[in-house]
């Protein structure tokens, strides 16, 4: 069993990276940005309380995200975790270390995925996903075969993300690099850090995580 966390700023392709890691290897991703947008969509008290922080870009409280994944760690079996987006700051992550030790498991590997800045806009403002199978897509980089129809499950609702453009990018960025971005010291001297260049083509990233991953 592996666990691994994927740590990047918003369009680095992490996403992208744990929906290969779930189809190749069976592995749980652990979506908080996921879990956030699925509270919305149903309604909940939490969901709305969290939206307009979302949609600005903001980072929601670490009580409700460590909340969430608490629920899925303590409540399901898995062939390893891939923590998505999750942890963004130095409290969930202190949180992360003291529940997979109540579960008896532990951290495998972080990823640091490095991208340019500059190919960020670009990357998010060109995002759309399947609402129904959450297969990833980019309107330049890959677009789907036929139009308008998921690649992976035939489904035609494909949409895009209210927090994807260019001004809650740039909120979203700065809470990355103020709340975030110290996260990569802090698994550094833990000794569990790796890098990938996350501007590589989306094979060749794939192809350095599970060179890290069968390490
Ligand atoms: P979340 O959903 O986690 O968004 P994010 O971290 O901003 O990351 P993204 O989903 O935007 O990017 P990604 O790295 O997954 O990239 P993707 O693979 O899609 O969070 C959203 C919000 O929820 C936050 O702003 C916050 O409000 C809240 N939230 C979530 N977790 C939280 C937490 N723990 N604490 C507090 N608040 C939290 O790829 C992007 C695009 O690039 C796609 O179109 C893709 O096709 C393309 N692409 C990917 N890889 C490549 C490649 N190698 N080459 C070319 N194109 C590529």
């Amino acid at each position: 069993m592996t666990n691994v966390i994927l740590l990047g700023p918003p369009g680095a392709g992490k996403g992208t990276q744990a929906k290969r890691l779930v189809d190749e290897r069976g592995m749980t991703q652990l979506s908080t940005g996921d879990m956030l947008r699925a509270a919305r969509s149903s309604g909940s008290e939490m969901g709305l309380k969290v939206a307009a922080v979302m949609d600005a870009g903001g980072l929601v409280t670490d009580e409700i995200v460590i909340g969430l994944i608490r629920e899925k760690l303590e409540s399901g079996e898995s062939n390893g975790y891939i923590f998505d987006g999750f942890p963004r700051t130095l409290g969930q992550a202190d949180a992360l270390g003291a529940l997979l030790d109540q579960i008896g498991q532990k951290l495998d590997a972080v990823i640091s995925m490095q991208v340019d800045d500059s190919a960020l806009v670009r990357r998010v403002t060109g995002r759309y996903t399947c609402a129904n199978c959450g297969a990833v897509y980019h309107d330049e980089t890959h677009p789907t075969k036929v139009d308008g129809v998921c690649d992976s499950c035939g489904s035609t609702n494909l949409v895009r993300r209210a927090d994807d453009n260019e001004e809650s990018l740039r909120h979203r960025l700065m809470e990355y690099y103020k709340k975030t971005s110290p996260l990569i010291g802090y698994y550094y001297a833990k000794g569990d850090l790796s890098s990938v260049d996350a501007l590589a083509k989306v094979e060749d990233v794939a192809g350095a995580i599970k060179d890290i991953l069968d390490r």
